[in-house]
C-alpha cells in the first residue's frame, strides 16, 4: 500500500500536470454535455482561479517586503483568510445575487462592498492576463535566441560548446528587474477598472449614425429617431442618472423615440421607479419600446407594459405602429425576447416570432423593427424578410471592450456576432445601441454608455 507521504510527494512533483488532466476532463465533460457558453463559463472561470492564485501571491510578496520578519506561512494563511472572508461577505451582493437581489438592501456599505469586489474581480483578471501576455512573450524570446545562439555555433562548428538545454542569456538581477516590471506595469488593469467603475460607467456618448434607407417615404427625410436601450435600473443605474440620460435625449430634439428593453436589472420591485423615470421623454411622434430578456426572465413584461401605458409611452409586443407624415407613413415593428423553458420550446417561439414580424410588416414602406437582442441570430433572418432596420441592444458593447484597437474585439464578442454600432447585410440594416446600464460588474472600459439618435436620409 502507498503511503501518505509518499502519495503528497509524488502530487507536489506533478501537480501542474494533475491540474491540466483536470482542466482537460472537465473541458471535456463540458463539451459533450454542455454547449460553447458553458465551455467559456468554464474558461472564465478557470481563468479567474489562476488570476486570484496568482495576485494574492504577489499581495503576499508585498508583506514579506513590508514585514520581513513574518514567516511567508504566516503571510499566506493571513492573506487566505481575509480573502475568503471578503468573497463570503460579498457573496450575497455579488456572486449569489442572481435574479433575486433587491435595491432595499442596499444601504451604502453594501453598494461600496459590491463596488469594490467587481474592481477587484475585473482588475484581476485583465492584470493576470496581461501576466500571461508577457511571460508567454518573455519565453518566445528567449527560446528564440536560444534557437539563433544553436545556430550560430552549428555554422560555426563549435557545437561541443553549445549547451543542451535553453540557456538564459538575462543575468538573474536584470531577470528579477524585469519580472518587477511585467508585474508593475500588469498592475494598470487595476487603474483602468477603477476608472470604468467610477467615470467611464456612467460618462454617456451622443453617437449620431446617418441612415440611408432607399425606400424612404419623402415626408421622412431627415427624421430623427433618438434611441436608448438597457436601463437596468439599480443601485448602479439610478433613477438620477436615468433622469440625466432622459433630460440629454430631450436636448436632442428627436422627431421620435425608440426604447429597446432591459429595463430592471433584477429588482422588479424598480419597475415602477424606471417607468416613472422615463414617463419623462418627449418627442413629437411618440415614445415607443419593446421588452427585453430581463422583463421576460423577472416575469415583469405585463405588469411593466401597463406602467408605460399609463405613462404614455407605447411598448410593441408582437404589434405595429404606422408612423404618419405628411400623407405618407413609416412602419414601426416591436416583438419580444423569444420564451420557452427548454431550448425545443424557446426555439419554436423564435420561429413564430420570425412568422409574426412577417405578418406585422407593410410592403409599400420603411419597416423599422425593434428587437431588444439577436437571438438566434434573428438579424439574418429579418434580413431575409426584407426589415429594412432593425435597432437592438442588449450586449452592452461588451462592457470591456478594445473595439478602438480592432472592431469586435470586446467581451460580448464571445457569444454575439454584433456587438455594437452599425452593420449591413442583404440590403437591411441593423443598428446595437451599447445601452445606459450595466448588469454583472458595474464597470465600463471601451465601451462607453449610449445615446444614439439617427437621421433617416433617402440617400
Ligand atoms: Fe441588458
Amino acid at each position: 500500500m502507498v503511503s501518505f507521504p509518499t502519495v503528497y510527494q509524488r502530487v507536489s512533483v506533478h501537480w501542474r500536470a494533475i491540474i491540466l488532466l483536470l482542466i482537460l476532463a472537465l473541458a471535456t465533460v463540458t463539451i459533450a454535455y454542455g454547449d460553447f457558453l458553458d465551455l467559456i463559463t468554464l474558461a472564465l472561470f478557470l481563468l479567474f482561479i489562476a488570476s486570484q492564485v496568482f495576485w494574492i501571491g504577489r499581495i503576499v510578496d508585498l508583506g514579506k517586503w513590508l514585514f520581513p520578519d513574518q514567516p511567508r506561512v504566516r503571510l499566506v494563511v493571513i492573506a487566505d483568510l481575509v480573502y475568503l472572508f471578503v468573497i463570503a461577505y460579498s457573496f450575497p451582493t455579488t456572486i449569489g445575487q442572481g435574479h433575486t437581489f433587491r435595491a432595499a438592501y442596499y444601504g451604502l456599505s453594501n453598494i461600496v462592498f459590491e463596488a469594490v469586489f467587481w474592481w477587484w474581480f475585473v482588475g484581476s483578471m485583465l492584470a493576470f492576463a496581461l501576466v500571461v501576455a508577457f511571460g508567454t512573450v518573455e519565453r518566445a524570446t528567449r527560446v528564440a535566441a536560444w534557437a539563433y545562439r544553436k545556430a550560430r555555433q552549428s555554422t560555426k562548428g563549435r557545437v561541443a560548446a553549445a549547451s543542451s538545454s535553453v540557456a538564459d542569456p538575462v543575468s538573474p538581477g536584470r531577470r528579477h528587474f524585469l519580472e518587477q516590471t511585467a508585474v508593475l506595469i500588469s498592475a494598470t488593469p487595476f487603474v483602468a477598472a477603477g476608472y470604468g467603475l467610477l467615470h467611464s460607467r456612467l460618462d454617456v456618448e451622443v453617437v449620431r449614425p446617418r441612415i440611408p434607407l432607399a425606400r424612404l417615404p419623402k415626408a421622412f427625410d431627415g427624421f430623427r429617431i433618438a434611441q436608448l436601450s438597457d436601463i437596468h435600473i439599480s443601485p448602479f443605474t439610478t433613477a438620477d442618472y436615468i433622469h440625466r440620460c432622459v433630460s440629454i435625449t430631450n436636448e436632442l430634439k428627436p422627431d421620435l423615440i425608440a426604447l429597446t428593453g432591459d429595463y430592471i436589472a433584477w429588482d422588479t420591485e424598480q419597475q415602477g421607479e424606471v417607468v416613472r423615470t422615463l414617463a419623462g421623454l418627449r418627442a413629437p411622434f411618440g415614445v415607443f419600446g419593446c421588452l427585453g430578456n430581463h422583463e421576460e426572465e423577472s416575469g415583469t413584461e405585463e405588469s411593466i407594459t401597463r406602467l408605460f401605458t399609463a405613462q404614455g409611452i407605447h411598448i410593441l409586443r408582437q404589434a405595429r405602429a404606422p408612423i404618419v407624415l405628411g400623407g405618407e407613413t413609416l412602419n414601426l415593428i416591436g416583438i419580444d425576447e423569444p420564451h420557452g423553458r427548454t431550448e425545443t420550446e424557446w426555439r419554436r417561439d423564435v420561429h413564430r416570432k420570425l412568422r409574426q414580424i412577417k405578418e406585422l410588416m407593410m410592403p409599400e414602406t420603411v419597416n423599422i423593427l425593434l428587437s431588444h437582442g439577436d437571438f438566434p441570430h434573428m438579424f439574418d433572418r429579418v434580413a431575409e424578410l426584407g426589415i429594412d432596420l432593425m435597432l437592438a441592444g442588449h450586449t452592452h458593447g461588451g462592457q470591456l471592450s478594445l473595439d478602438f484597437v480592432h472592431r469586435g474585439l470586446n467581451l460580448s464578442h464571445l457569444i454575439y456576432d454584433y456587438n455594437s454600432g452599425w452593420y449591413e447585410k442583404n440590403g437591411a440594416q441593423l443598428y446595437v445601441n451599447r445601452g445606459i446600464g450595466t448588469t454583472g460588474f458595474p464597470i465600463r472600459l471601451g465601451a462607453r454608455p449610449e445615446i444614439s439618435v439617427f437621421e433617416l436620409s433617402r440617400t
